[in-house]
């Protein structure tokens, strides 16, 4: 078993970019696979997960050619132009290439299977199937559940469909389903989410209209490659600005890292929670994703009132969240954020499991936490798997009184390959091993 041993100390410094980022890497594999055209995507970040959607579309026969490790050609097969894949595509451990592919594939006049690794199996899927079985696709789950049988050869129609939970993944689910619907697809959203498939979606001529919380699509019948620069991950980046705040000295800098302001609420977040740093928008051409420069200094963390508004804007940096209240003066109250619960891990429990361990002060609740801030011990923590826990973990060993050894940790390559060098680079102290070192 793979494992992070983390030990304290450490100066943080450097200028870096971050791997490019999840989210718009999966996205630019599946609309360049079914646009017409040659689609080169910069800044591909080659991470497990992705990679599992590239070759879910190579096995779809789309032609791909890697042109450089973070480089990636598609020959666009068009709209209909998808083959029936030989076997199940296995999605590994990625909520949103399982929850993506779905949309997409309900449209297809094949029968598709997608299976994932034992996280992923457990993780809900009705949340697409009942949407899109409404939109006329045949879809079955077991118990709700992973593997997903897509019957394909469906007519599929428009829904105005009001999601239960905010999600950007059901959303886009619908929106690529929609690409193949008759009429209008309207999706609903109890709060913002994530807009990169609107944004993608319309870089490559499918007109999305947005009216507050409402986004319509009517079918253009037809995508049109466009090259794709993919900006460094704003929540892989989030590991080593929460390091930087901790650090007793030094300053980091994250070159051309995503700004969109739907992922930007861990940035309210830290800046709550006193964490030093400034932001530099750059000019990026019309349509492409906004990015920026961060660049961040040691600082003394305050707990908070985390704002339930911010949860789905910093979903994915919860795990850092909790580390850096743990670590703060005072008490941090995280509340609303019950989908914590349903991400690779349950992510309230095991952070406060973890982080019991190390010996904060937490209490769980339904919808997050109470952590009061104080001194973290040395010790043994189990990240379940989960990539972000892990990861978030290592960045907290860095201000803890002793060694930290994080276990179950090889996910951190599904969405941060390089992780621990890079860390290495900017001064922490992460190294990986394969399980059996003690802690420093
Ligand atoms: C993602 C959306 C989020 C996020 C996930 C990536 C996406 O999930 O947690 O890591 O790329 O659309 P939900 O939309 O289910 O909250």
């Amino acid at each position: 078993m793979k494992c992070l041993l983390a030990s304290p100390g450490g100066r943080v410094d450097g200028a870096i970019r971050v791997p490019g980022d999840k989210s718009i890497s999966h996205r630019a594999i599946m609309l360049g696979a079914i646009a017409s055209g040659t689609t080169r995507i910069r800044g591909f970040l080659p991470g497990e997960d992705c990679l599992a959607t590239l070759a879910a579309m190579q096995a779809m026969g789309v032609d791909v050619v890697r042109t450089g490790h973070t480089e990636v050609t598609l020959a666009g097969a068009g709209l209909r132009g998808l083959r029936p894949p030989a076997g199940p595509l296995d999605m590994g451990n990625s909520g949103t290439a399982m929850r993506l592919l779905a949309g997409l594939l309900a449209g297809q006049s094949f029968e598709s299977t997608l299976v994932g690794d034992t996280s992923l199996s457990k993780r809900p899927m009705e949340r697409v199937a009942q949407p899109l079985r409404e939109m006329g696709a045949g879809i079955e789950t077991v118990d709700g559940h992973p593997p997903l049988r897509i019957l394909g050869g469906a007519a599929l129609h428009g829904i105005d469909y009001a999601m239960p939970v905010a999600s950007a993944q059901v959303k886009s689910a619908l929106l690529l389903a929609g690409l193949y619907a008759s009429g209008t697809t309207t999706v609903r959203e109890p709060a913002v989410t994530r807009d990169h498939s609107e944004r993608m979606l319309a870089a490559f001529g499918q007109a999305v209209r947005r009216e507050g919380l409402v986004v319509h699509l009517e079918p253009a019948g037809k995508l049109e490659a466009v090259p794709v620069d993919v900006p460094g991950d704003l929540s892989s980046a989030t590991f080593l600005i929460l390091a930087a705040g901790l650090a007793r000295e030094g300053s980091l800098v994250i070159e051309h890292v995503g700004l969109n302001p739907t992922r930007t609420g861990i940035l309210e977040i830290f800046r709550l929670m006193g964490l030093d740093f400034t932001v530099e928008a750059q000019e990026v051409a019309p349509g492409a994703e906004p990015v920026g420069r961060i660049t961040v200094r040691p600082s003394q963390l305050r707990g908070a009132v985390i704002p339930p508004a911010l949860v789905p804007l910093a979903i994915d940096e919860f795990p850092a969240v909790f580390v850096a209240a743990a670590l703060a003066d005072g008490e941090t109250v995280i509340s609303g954020a019950e989908e914590l619960r349903h991400k690779e891990s349950d992510r309230i429990a095991v952070m406060a499991s973890g982080l019991r361990a190390l010996g904060a002060g937490i209490i769980e609740t339904a919808d997050g936490a109470r952590i009061q801030g104080g001194p973290l011990g040395g010790g043994e923590v189990d990240s379940a798997g989960d990539h972000r826990i892990a990861m978030a973990f290592a960045v907290g060993a860095s201000c803890a009184q002793g060694g930290v050894r994080i276990l179950d940790t090889a996910n951190v390559a599904t969405s941060f390959p390089g992780f621990a060098a890079l860390a290495q680079r900017i001064g922490l102290r992460i190294e990986e091993t394969a399980g059996s070192d003690r802690p420093a």
